[in-house]
């Protein structure tokens, strides 16, 4: 598997902030979108093979269920619920399986609601054919 941090490669922007002003994250920081409907993550990563992935998500929500939209590829695929972790500085995980293509893949990550997304400390990606972090394009 491969884990993906803010500010590294397959980490591709943030509409928003990297912050480090809640403990507990690992690497730099988290990633912090605004708080805007629509608001999202982008990351890039690399499927030796078309088949089932795993994404999971290291993130904290101080405040109540935060769903993202997941878009490979630019394509609506399902919705994540981020749901609360009581407070800012505490950590849980959240993971999906969905289907890659063999190939770069972008992976997006979109708040559905004015509240924005959970603040994300990073992306796992799991996968029998070892997965790796790619250059954005
Ligand atoms: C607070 C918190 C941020 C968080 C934000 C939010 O401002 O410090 O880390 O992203 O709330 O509600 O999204
Ligand atoms: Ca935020
Ligand atoms: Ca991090």
């Amino acid at each position: 598997y491969v884990t993906i941090q803010e500010n590294t490669l397959g980490f591709c922007r943030v509409e928003g902030s990297v912050d480090s002003n809640h403990g507990g994250f690992t690497g730099a920081g988290f990633a912090n979108a605004n708080n805007a409907s629509g608001a999202g993550v982008d990351w890039s990563i690399n499927a030796p093979a078309s088949g089932v992935y795993q994404l999971e998500w290291r993130f904290a929500n101080g405040a109540s269920d935060r769903p993202g939209t997941l878009k490979i590829n630019g394509a609506n695929v399902t919705t994540v619920g981020f749901p609360s972790t009581g407070a800012w500085n505490s950590w849980t995980t959240v993971n999906t399986m969905l289907s890659l293509s063999a190939g770069r893949n972008s992976i997006r990550l979109e708040a559905t609601t004015s509240a924005g997304l959970a603040n994300i400390d990073w992306l796992a990606i799991t996968g029998a054919s070892a997965p790796q972090a790619a250059d954005c394009g």
